[in-house]
């Protein structure tokens, strides 16, 4: 039947395909999905509170102490239900009339947000918040269950921002606080504070910060074990505009920047300034060609030798940009370190009377290397300090603070790739599996409320899960870890939840192929527990298999025990089967033969199967199996039977149904067992007939649209016919059934994506979703399953 539905779909593949080629893999689908209400969480909100931002873990007093909006929290670190201690900070009325005069928004701005938390020596805490507009700080101590805020109001302007909307960064390192925010109540003055007996900050210059963002900072102990008497160094990780690109528009680029810990500032130049800041483009490179993409967060795995240390850091495609897309990559403390200590500098050149470039620096370098802490060669040439630094080494560093390299990921690419609502926050376990070996588990927020948990098998991406933590769609503001428990704070509240559910794997089959470290199943006890770290575990009793996701250790299961359900003659009857896995594809048989999805007479869904307008041909033994492909094999398992044996009876009663012993399944819609001769029933038919003729008329009219879009296209060369053939061959002959995999939750998935879902349902390329596309490959071979499958369709 050559209907419209096939010209339409034929052009919107073709058209979609070519414009996303690129991008097929990187629809990584999460193997499961725990909705909200499946989700066991801890949760802790109040009322009246909002932006649960700030979190310390004291763990010397079991705390997680959290800050919010005009509010501070002692919560219990092993149950975050119970608070045992708060402490109101609010803005005086003074204050906020003098916010609200300035313009700003009573409710929204001219509050007290508690942005900085830490720890001092003593246990006393230091914290700043917003202030109205006023940046303010104080001390906060814990005494006999009891959180006080010690009034020594402080001013808190280089240590937190003005504006709550603005992000900022800051650690404590030896009592000396470090601190990236704005200075000013514009927001248009960046700084690098270091509060400390020497005060140091950032030149006012648009070569050193250029309207940044800053996300994350931390230190790394670089004077232990070095030969070169190196010292320590905090990093700080930001977005800023580039000035070294040509570009019509701002361009946001990413930054890694860095200052030596023992800086003391210029004598004459540089003067309570740094001099040791050097700052250099982060690379994340998607495969598609993008604007580069922005630093959201970052996350420091410290390792005991500091040169194995690794910064996570998730990314997101630009706001300019059309599709919204996230990447994570790493960076080694040593590839950074190396870009700052042995890179070229970038320079200022002017061409063409006023415009200046930036380019590479070739000239001779000062000694000592500007930028570089004071090490054993400078004390033996005599520089002790930075106060030492002859002023040619200064004059340098002031005028050229940024590296000509790029610091590039670990592998040159990113260890996990997502489209679709945009990642926002991020977090890294390292988990010790059951062969002694320590994997990265990346747990990463996004701005729906989800936590994604997801690791690189030697480059392939594999997402264990999305967790769904928050009832509303809000953005994961801030994640922390500590013990295996993982704690999110959002605008509403603050949960708390474990690293893994092993009970949630309910099969061998569920619990192998869910490659999940924190997991194994246990042969004996016949349940998937969590991996113990100690030692003595005997591995034989565990199957676990991360890297191949090899599950034929696996024992076989006992028979799937059929279930007897009543067919009602003209009925529509839905038959539930619930697949393991969102990888998995759910297939139907019927008195055994394959139910087709392209018959009419049957809807398949990815969880259950409805048979419209059910006649005594219908009756008999339907069995739902699932296909898991895994690493080249596929796990075939039978979910459900059904036996569905004809009622002759016209009305059927509850009582009726339950004196035979037919009790339906408390899931099924009772609906439709128990009214037979539901006259809208036929209504919907009937209406379902006429909406199918729009419906065609609808397609048709649009797939003229799309082929006059589409010549058009070729016509102006927006997309050439080889780029639409030379797409890679499937690797895999699997019908993955992506377009039954519905994100309900995802109202940010937008619906181009969805189509781009449909259309391309045999291109997960799940066997190495890696995005390096075969270019070498000279055939050009025509994706077949894409119309194979369209074939079916078109015979609905
Ligand atoms: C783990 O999952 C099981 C099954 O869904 C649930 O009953 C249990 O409460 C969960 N445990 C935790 C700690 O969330
Ligand atoms: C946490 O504390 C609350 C309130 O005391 C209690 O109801 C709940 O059962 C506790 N949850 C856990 C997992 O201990
Ligand atoms: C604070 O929470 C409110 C309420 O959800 C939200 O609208 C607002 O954007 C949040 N403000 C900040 C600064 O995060
Ligand atoms: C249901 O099937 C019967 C025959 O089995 C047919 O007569 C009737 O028209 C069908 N009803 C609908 C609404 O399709």
């Amino acid at each position: 039947m050559y209907s419209p539905l096939l010209f339409f779909i034929v052009f919107h593949c073709i058209f979609l395909a070519c414009a996303y080629s690129g991008w097929s893999n990187l629809n990584i689908i999460p193997r499961k999905t725990i909705q909200y209400e499946d989700n066991h969480v801890i949760t802790f909100k109040e009322k009246g509170v909002w932006n649960y931002s700030t979190m310390l873990i004291r763990e010397d007093l079991g705390l997680l102490v959290l800050g919010a909006r005009e509010a501070v929290y002692a919560l219990d670190i092993n149950n975050i239900s119970i608070a045992k201690s708060k402490v109101l900070w609010k803005v005086t009325e003074e204050k906020q009339k003098e916010c609200t005069s300035k313009g700003k928004h009573p409710d929204i701005d001219c509050r007290n947000y508690v942005r900085m938390l830490h720890q001092m020596n003593d246990g006393v805490m230091y914290a700043c918040g917003t202030n109205a507009f006023s940046p303010t700080c104080d001390f906060i101590t814990y005494g006999d269950g009891q959180l006080k805020l010690e009034g020594k109001q402080e001013d808190g302007r280089g240590k937190c921002p003005f504006d709550p909307f603005q992000r900022s960064s800051s650690i404590m390192v030896d009592q000396d606080l470090y601190s990236a925010t704005s200075l000013n109540f514009l927001g248009s003055e960046p700084v690098i504070l270091r509060t400390s007996s020497s005060t140091l900050r950032t030149v006012f210059k648009s070569s050193w910060l250029n309207e940044p963002n800053f996300v994350y900072m931390d230190m790394v102990p670089e004077s232990e074990d070095s030969p070169e008497g190196d010292d320590d160094k905090v990093y700080m990780f930001f977005s800023e505009n580039a000035v070294e690109y040509d570009f019509y528009n701002k361009l946001v680029v990413s930054r890694v920047a860095r200052v030596c810990k023992g800086d003391m500032g210029g004598q004459r130049t540089l003067q309570r300034k740094w001099t040791s800041f050097l700052k250099a483009r982060l690379d994340c490179s998607v495969p598609e060609p993008s604007l580069p993409y922005i630093i959201q967060d970052v996350f420091h795995v410290r390792h005991k030798k500091w040169r194995k240390s690794v910064f996570y850091a998730v990314f997101t495609s630009q706001a300019s940009s059309t599709d919204r897309s996230s990447a994570v990559c790493a960076y080694t403390v040593t590839d950074i370190s190396e870009v700052f200590s042995r890179g070229k500098f970038k320079t200022e050149v002017t061409v063409e009377m006023s415009d200046v470039k930036w380019v590479m620096y070739n000239g001779e370098l000062p000694v000592p290397r500007p930028g570089a802490c004071i090490n054993n060669a400078a004390r033996s040439s005599g520089i002790m300090r930075s106060l030492d630094l002859p002023d040619k080494t200064l004059q340098f560093i002031r005028d050229r603070p940024l590296m000509d390299d790029a610091v590039r990921p670990i592998t040159g690419k990113p260890l996990l790739l997502k489209k679709g609502p945009l990642l926002t926050r991020l977090i890294v376990d390292q988990v010790t599996a059951s062969d002694g070996q320590s994997y990265p588990v990346m747990f990463v927020g996004t701005e729906n409320g989800y936590v994604q948990k997801a690791v690189n098998y030697d480059g392939e991406i594999h997402i264990i899960e999305e967790v769904k933590l928050f009832e509303n769609a809000e953005p994961i503001d801030v994640l922390r870890l500590h013990q295996n428990r993982l704690y999110a704070g959002s605008a509403s509240g603050v949960v708390q939840m474990p690293v893994s559910n092993c009970s949630r794997y309910s099969s061998c089959l569920d619990c192998v192929l869910a490659r999940d470290p924190y997991c194994a199943w246990e042969s004996p006890a016949q349940r998937c527990s969590r991996v113990a770290t100690s030692p003595e575990n005997a591995e034989s009793n565990l199957i676990q298999s991360l890297k191949n996701g090899d599950a034929t250790r696996c024992p076989t299961t006992a028979p799937v025990e059929p279930k007897i359900r009543t067919l009602i003659l003209g009925n529509n009857i839905r038959l539930l089967c619930h697949p393991d896995s969102n990888l998995a594809q759910v297939n139907w048989n019927f008195a055994g033969k394959p139910l087709l999805y392209s018959n009419r007479k049957y809807t398949i869904y990815n969880d259950a199967i409805l048979i419209y307008n059910a006649s005594i041909a219908d009756a008999g033994l339907y069995t739902c199996t699932s296909v898991e492909w895994a690493k080249g094999r596929d796990y075939i398992q039978t979910l459900a039977i059904y036996d569905l044996r004809e009622q002759s009876a016209v009305v059927v009663t509850d009582k009726m149904i339950t004196t035979l012993g037919i009790l339906p399944e408390s899931n099924t819609p009772s609906s439709d067992l128990h009214k037979p001769e539901d006259p809208s029933l036929y209504l919907k038919n009937q209406s379902f007939e006429s909406k199918w003729i729009v419906m065609q008329v609808t397609l048709a009219v649009l797939s003229v649209m799309m082929a006059c879009l589409l010549i058009w296209n070729l016509y102006m060369g927006h997309i050439s016919l080889f780029m639409c053939c030379g797409r890679q061959p499937l690797k895999s002959p699997r019908n993955v059934p992506e377009r039954e995999y519905m994100h309900t939750e995802n109202d940010a998935v937008d619906s181009k994506q969805q189509t781009v879902m449909l259309c391309l349902t045999t291109n997960s390329d799940l066997e190495a979703p890696s995005f390096h596309r075969n270019t070498t490959n000279g055939e050009m071979p025509t994706d077949v399953h894409i119309f194979k499958y369209i074939t079916d369709e078109s015979e609905i």
